[in-house]
């Protein structure tokens, strides 16, 4: 939810800032900016459209600058425009803000700022950022900032830079990230490290409620609330630069999509953690999960599978379950958070608020080192490597296997199955690889998403373990082609959805696992008495997928219909990593 960048060494930063903003994009991608020192100088290069739009109309390689900060943005406050795309700057152009966040007072504070004098340009809540810092800057610009963040409410990672220190960016950090890459002779700033992943893989990570300076050859970090100097520890990237980019592929969800049998593989290398974690969620009353989005619908598969070895659970959304559902939760309860940035707000803030009520939490994140990694009590990576497609493919089969574990290792610990049963369900989880291989290399898929291109409406159904699939299925379509797609549990069609169901209906029924069968065998005759162009998602279907165990069937039943939705993305002449109106991350509420 918006990308910050910074850049300070001997390259030139405008250039160096772009190619940030260009890896950053999937934060946020309605206007682009960067601004710089030059000439004893601030100078703005900044305008409404995608990052490589604006490079090309701004052409950054004109310039010369050893120091800058820049964004790319997902509006919150105030409409895409060129006035409103960040950084932003004060009245006599002494600082650039670039802000991921919310400031949630910034009209009582514009207010004040107004009448003391400052003209505002934007409409967006980070101006008044720009304006503090012009207004607190008595000579010494490390106080001046101090000052400034005293009164700001909200979010934010911040990077700011004033052009009577040029030596140095300010940075801070209040619930959205910020990490610092550590080169030679020079630094970089980002929300997320594939943003200097080819300049270097050294980093230090930023907390909540920290603030300090980057220098060409120095990074210093205080607290803010008792402004003592911080020591921090410098971590490493382990992910590869190659990783986060296209490799031959058209689009990132394509490429994606095709890692997803490694994704399998890499997401079985945190059985150690899953284990503890299990061990943890052992004989607690309730175990939640807790997410958005995708990482949501992973969650609630991991519901059913626990049901399905008579373990009790339930799965909420973050942003429900931090105003109500944490109001039941207790030292008894087991709260697992699902996310894949590790950055959600929501999801964040649920599980402070479980932690506040002494409940043990745990996480199955993506991101190493984000926010819910180290908020938690136990993590489990998913091990999935970068994903940089706004909407997620990869990471859901990694959640999806790290949740199977879990089921199995606690269902085992509470005897819920036998040594025997367990390790046949581990052998066949070990083989869904290689199914899913099976499923990436059909090319019926494309043909059916052909003939599905023009219609408007779909449905996704499925039951128990696959109601989550349906769910999945339909968010995948809706977020990349904007087309009205919704998944419901196949038994409540006959309560609504049938009275819409006509020739122009595609329902995608997701019938394998040979679990409930006859049940959807008659869903499946209702939607074709309405017309419907009814696909069935099967081993004998017109979807085809491969045999697997019962609870194994969200892992390969997923894979068709991601494809089935990038390409009618991309046959509406869509960009589907870049969906409108979307971002990544969302790091505010
Ligand atoms: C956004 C993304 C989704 C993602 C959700 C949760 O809505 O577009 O793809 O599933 O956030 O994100 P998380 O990083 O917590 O899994």
């Amino acid at each position: 939810m918006c990308g910050i960048a910074g850049y300070i060494g001997e390259r030139n930063s405008p250039e160096v800032l772009f190619d940030m903003l260009e890896r950053l994009e999937y934060r946020g991608y309605d206007s682009a900016g960067v601004m710089f020192i030059a000439g004893r100088k601030i100078n703005i290069i900044k305008d409404k459209g995608k990052v490589s739009e604006v490079r090309s109309r701004v052409k950054p390689e004109r310039y010369k600058s050893d120091i800058g900060v820049a964004h790319t943005r997902w509006a919150t406050h105030g409409v895409p425009s060129k006035v409103n795309a960040h950084p932003h700057a004060d009245c006599k152009n002494l600082f650039a803000v670039s802000h991921n966040g919310i400031i949630e007072n910034y009209v009582s504070l514009r207010r004040e700022l107004t009448l003391k004098g400052h003209k505002f340009q934007s409409d967006t809540d980070t101006e008044v950022i720009s304006h503090l810092m012009e207004e607190n800057y008595k000579g010494d610009l490390l106080t001046a900032f101090r000052e400034s963040l005293d009164v700001l409410e909200g979010s934010y990672a911040l990077a700011v830079l004033c052009v009577k220190e040029p030596n140095r960016i300010l940075i801070a950090r209040k619930e959205s990230p910020l990490i610092v890459g550590l080169g030679k002779q020079e630094n970089f700033i980002a929300s997320d490290a594939p943003a200097f992943m080819p300049y270097t893989k050294e980093i230090i990570i930023l907390n909540d409620f920290e603030y300090g300076f980057v220098e060409k050859d120095r990074v210093e970090v205080f607290d803010l609330v008792s402004g003592k100097k911080l020591k921090k520890q410098k971590s490493k990237i382990t992910w590869d630069v190659k990783e986060a980019e296209k490799a031959g592929y058209h689009h990132f969800m394509l490429k994606e999509i095709m890692e997803e049998p490694d994704a399998v593989s890499n997401a079985l290398k945190a059985s150690g953690e899953l284990k503890k974690i299990a061990s943890r969620l052992k004989g607690k009353k309730r175990v939640y999960f807790v997410a958005c989005g995708t990482a949501y619908h992973a969650g609630l598969t991991g519901k059913y599978l626990l049901e399905n070895f008579g373990i009790q659970s339930e799965a909420v959304v973050a942003s429900e379950f931090r105003y109500s559902t944490v109001d039941t939760v207790d030292k008894d309860c087991g709260i697992v958070l699902i996310s894949q940035s590790g950055e959600t707000a929501d999801t964040i803030a649920a599980g402070k608020r479980a932690r506040e009520k002494g409940a043990y939490v745990a996480g199955i994140v993506n991101v190493v080192g984000s926010t819910i990694a180290r908020l938690v009590e136990d993590v489990a990576y998913t091990y999935s490597g970068p994903e940089i497609a706004v909407a997620s493919t990869k990471a859901y089969i990694g959640q999806l296997v790290s949740l199977t574990q879990l089921a199995l290792y606690l269902s085992l610990s509470s005897r819920k199955i036998s040594v025997k049963e367990f390790e046949r369900l581990q052998k066949e989880l070990k083989g869904v690889s290689g199914k899913i291989k099976a499923v990436l290399s059909d090319g019926k898929i494309r043909e059916i998403a052909e003939e599905c291109a023009v219609k408007k409406t779909f449905f996704y159904i499925g039951r128990t373990l696959n109601y989550p699939t349906a769910l999945e299925g339909a968010l995948k379509l809706k977020e990349i082609s904007y087309l009205h797609a919704e998944g419901y549990p196949a038994g409540e069609l006959k309560h609504g959805p049938l009275a819409i169901l006509e020739e122009d209906v595609v329902v995608i029924a997701i019938k394998t696992g040979r679990h409930l069968e006859d049940k959807m065998d008659s869903n499946i005759q209702e939607t074709k008495a309405r017309n419907a162009r009814t696909l069935i998602v099967a081993e004998d279907g017109e979807i085809k997928v491969p045999r697997v165990d019962v609870l194994l069937t969200p892992l390969v039943n997923i894979v068709p219909l991601h494809l089935f939705a990038y390409y009618i993305s991309v046959l509406k002449g869509l960009d589907p990593d870049k969906p409108r109106n979307l971002a990544k991350s969302v790091t505010v509420e």
